[in-house]
């Protein structure tokens, strides 16, 4: 059971999965350490970004070999903009790139495209590409991908409690009523259940304003891995880890 096992790149894998215990069905990552893994090796930060969308080709296929429901990704916060324009028009044109080489794959894979964020201000030619994909993929009845694009926790939050107060207003409930469910009911997340497990690579410990109320009771994942070095056998062992974990949500 405790079996040592080494993965393709050389990373301690200190455990093996179990058939018992569930796996998460929801997983969200952080995809962080583009920049810095672009910088070791005195390339553009561009670079890293590149690098990174090829990893998320090969953990979808990889999560959704698992048989994991829903893969949400933290592609670009709505703090994201206050970044070099170059860095912005890239990460705004990686959608493009990813689901015109990839949708075809992810139909095979069975695989359901989705999009979490404000799509207002998103660029004409990213929106287009992500509504494609949703309505190419929209049959898919296995792993979820989620993509959180121009999304913010509070944001979030804010709007799904504005909503929920002016529901209540025209249903003739008293605003004081407002329950969990209310605001739930209005998050961008809608349908897919909050994440089990949160995984943030390349050393980070903190949120960066992502999921702040879907997170309430998610175990933590976090590596020193960058996202573009990062491997089936690093999702594995969160994996693994997760099952080590007991969930207690807040009782004994
Ligand atoms: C954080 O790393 C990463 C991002 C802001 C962008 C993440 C985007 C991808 C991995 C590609 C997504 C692919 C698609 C298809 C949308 P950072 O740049 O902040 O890294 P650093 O902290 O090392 O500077």
């Amino acid at each position: 059971m405790f079996k040592k096992l080494f993965g393709q790149n050389e990373n301690y894998i200190d455990s093996e999965l179990s058939a018992e215990v569930p796996l998460p069905k929801h997983v969200a990552i952080i995809m962080d350490g583009n920049g810095r893994w672009a910088k070791r090796r005195f390339l553009p930060r561009i670079a890293g970004h590149k690098e990174g969308m090829n990893v998320v080709k090969k953990i979808t296929k990889y999560a959704s070999s698992l048989g994991i429901e829903v893969l949400t990704l933290y592609a670009f916060s709505t703090e994201n903009w206050k970044r070099p324009t170059d860095e912005v028009d890239f990460l705004m044109k990686l959608p493009v790139e990813f689901f015109e080489t990839f949708v075809p794959e992810l139909v095979e894979e069975n695989v359901r495209v989705n999009i979490m964020g404000y799509r207002e201000n998103l660029p004409a030619h990213t929106l287009k590409s992500v509504e494609d994909a949703i309505e190419a993929t929209k049959h898919c009845t296995g792993l979820v991908l989620n993509f959180a694009l121009n999304y913010g926790g509070r944001a979030e939050i804010l709007s799904a409690t504005k909503a929920a107060i002016l529901e209540l207003k025209e249903e003739g409930r008293d605003p004081e009523d407002i329950t969990e469910a209310d605001i739930d009911n209005h998050l961008m997340s809608q349908g897919l259940g909050d994440p089990d497990l949160l995984i943030r690579t390349s050393g980070e410990l903190r949120l960066s304003n992502f999921m702040l109320w879907q997170l309430a009771y998610s175990e933590f994942y976090f590596t020193e891995v960058h996202w573009p070095d990062f491997k089936e056998e690093d999702f594995l062992q969160a994996m693994i880890d997760y099952q080590n974990r007991s969930r207690r949500y807040g009782g004994l």
